[in-house]
């Protein structure tokens, strides 16, 4: 939510910051702004919307220097209008400000500032800050941003910069994610390693209210009270964000084609010649085999829909005890956990801010804490005992699809290897099972080319429709939560997930003659079950859609539309599953004429409670 920019070079600044921000636009797009210190002094300029909204202002009133920062917004307090833009100025006019995060104590701290004149000239937490800045300065910004510091409450990171040292650039962090690095021909800030514009030499991750003062070639850090401290930079490799779409009209169909891949590059980092390998995860097989209780699976959205899957087999096929818990929520309700549960935290980009305080609570009640993150350098990766990186490669599109994949990759491999080590499966069963898992990547790519042509198909019948239900059983109604999910996401059209048998409890009274019901059925075991739910709705008028396999097909032919997928193991059904239900909230997007990668009013990474 939100991205900052920061940047303090030998050339002009501002399109460095530009390319910045396209980069860090999936955190949020609702207004942008850039600040530089040009030859006459601090000048902003900022517009509503897009970044391209801001390059047409700049256009008009370009902005040069060496040293500036740069905004793009998730608007949190006050409606996404130019006046609430970032960067805020402090009315000295002596400091700008960029801000991602939340001030919770804004309204205090602007309370408390009005009796001394203060005017406020946007409606934004932000802006407290940057009259704090004022309140407090003698001469020394780094002293000035720790005494504001000290007031704010909440979760941020500031990029500053200061009319009185125009070569210098500022920043502080906390809670809120913000790198700092030095590169050949500069030195950065940046709310993503990834938007960076060239491979760091050095670079660190700020926490702790720590402050960064950045001049060309050097940086130096200091702690909340303004005093130096030493810092070791981090050792991860970064991932460039990239704007590349690969040569398909929206990242979001990229990704979905880049799922095989995905998928085979996480795996290649579990797939050991003896079978599975756990070794880098932290986890003992002692602990797996004679310690373990428990597991919980915390995360939000897809994240969490892939929790979903992975209770299914943690619980049915290892015989491990499982929730899966949505962060939000878990985080407040005092769970029960101890040192013999596995609390496992799934996010892709690792900085989502309930994911990240459940682990922290998980960690105080002495749970083991695993993650599977896609981003290296991210704060949740950073303080969990033991990572399993997913290699999905950055994400662009605001509805995930490559990372949740990769994420689901990542659970199959723990599932199996658990249940071995529990002896729930035999060692022949784990070596097939380990084998099946090795080709998914080959059946995903089936399923993407087999059932593309049915869902542009379909989204053309189901586009106009008012509400969309996804129903299925067991590992279904995992998929079919996820496929919801993504609907509404992209589409805006009112969409439910359900347990296919919860249906008639009450909801099956919004079902009208055309409704769509699609119902995903790929477990055999319930098949039947399912199958009575699909005739429920036919019955009462709805267009039904099967999602199934090949052998099930017969049994669900009554379906209005049967979308049969490649034959796959059971465990890995939800994989497959999704491909078709990716691609029909994709072309039913389209068809509507939604901003795919940048739906309304979501970003990419939420760092806000
Ligand atoms: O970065 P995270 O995986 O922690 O993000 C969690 C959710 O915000 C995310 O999965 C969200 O639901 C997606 N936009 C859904 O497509």
């Amino acid at each position: 939510m939100c991205g900052i920019i920061g940047a303090i070079c030998e050339t002009n600044v501002t399109p460095l910051l530009i390319e910045g921000l396209k980069k860090l636009e999936y955190r949020g797009y609702d207004s942008a702004g850039v600040a530089v210190e040009t030859a006459e002094g601090l000048k902003r300029v900022r517009a509503e919307g897009k970044i391209a909204a801001l390059e047409e202002k700049l256009a008009e009133t370009p902005l040069a220097g060496f040293s500036g920062v740069g905004h793009t917004r998730w608007a949190t307090h006050g409606a996404p209008a130019e006046r609430n833009a970032h960067p805020h100025k402090s009315p000295c006019g002596r400091f700008l400000v960029v801000h991602n995060g939340i001030i919770e104590n804004a309204a205090e701290i602007k309370r408390s500032l009005l009796p001394a004149g203060s005017v406020f000239e946007s409606e934004t937490d932000t802006e407290t800050a940057a009259h704090l800045l004022t309140k407090f300065y003698d001469g020394d910004p780094v002293a000035a941003i720790a005494r504001t510091l000290s007031v704010m409450e909440g979760s941020f990171a500031l990029g500053v910069l200061c009319a009185d040292f125009p070569d210098t650039l500022f920043a502080a962090a906390f809670g809120s994610p913000l790198v700092a690095a030095l590169g050949k021909d500069g030195a950065y800030i940046a709310s993503d390693a990834g938007a960076l514009p060239e491979a760091p030499e050095e670079i660190y991750s700020l926490k702790d209210r720590e402050i960064v003062s950045l001049t060309r070639g050097s940086l130096r850090f200091y702690n909340e009270k303004g005093e130096a401290i030493e810092k070791t930079p981090a050792q991860v490799r970064v991932q460039a964000l990239s704007v590349d779409k690969g040569g398909y009209e929206h990242h979001m169909l990229h990704e979905i084609h880049q799922q095989p891949e995905a998928v085979r590059a996480t795996l290649a980092g579990l797939l050991g010649p003896e079978g599975i390998d756990l070794s880098g995860s932290g986890l003992t097989e002692d602990f797996i085999k004679n310690e373990l209780e428990r597991i919980v699976i915390v995360a939000c959205g897809s994240a969490y829909h892939t929790g979903l899957c992975a209770k299914r087999l943690f619980e049915g096929k290892a015989r491990i005890p499982c929730s899966a818990e949505i962060a939000s929520e878990f985080r407040y309700a005092d769970p029960v956990i101890d040192r013999h549960t596995l609390a496992i935290f799934v996010s892709q980009s690792g900085e989502t801010a309930d994911t990240l305080a459940a682990l922290r609570l998980c960690k105080e009640k002495g749970a083991k804490a695993l993650s599977i993150v896609n981003v290296a350098l991210s704060a949740i990766a950073a303080e969990s005992e033991g990572v399993i990186l997913t290699q999905a490669g950055r994400e662009i599109a605001v509805a995930t699809t490559k990372a949740y994949s990769a994420q689901l990759s990542v659970f199959y491999a723990l599932a199996i290897r658990f249940a071995a080590l529990r002896g729930a499966i035999g060692s022949a069963e784990e070596k097939a099972l380990t084998h099946a898992l090795a080709e998914l990547p080959e059946r995903i790519a089936e399923a993407i080319d087999s059932t593309k042509q049915t869902a542009e198909t379909l989204a053309g019948r189901l586009f106009e429709a008012k509400d969309m239900f996804f129903i299925g059983r067991q590992l279904d109604e995992a998929a079919a939560a996820e496929a919801s999910l993504k609907m509404k996401e992209i589409s805006y059209l009112n969409s439910q997930a359900y347990a296919a048998g919860e249906l008639k409890h009450g909801t099956i009274s919004l079902v009208e003659p055309g409704t769509p019901v699609i119902v995903l059925a790929t477990q055999d075991a319930i098949s039947a079950k399912t199958r009575a739910n699909l005739a429920e709705v036919k019955a009462r008028g709805a267009f039904t859609v099967a999602v199934t396999t090949r052998a099930l097909a017969p049994a669900f032919a009554e379906a209005d539309e049967v979308i049969v997928l490649p034959d796959v193991c059971q465990w890995f059904t939800c994989s497959l599953a999704v491909v078709p239900m990716q691609l029909l909230s994709y072309y039913t997007a389209k068809r509507r004429g939604c901003s795919i990668d940048q739906p309304k009013n979501l970003a990419k990474s939420v760092t806000v409670e």
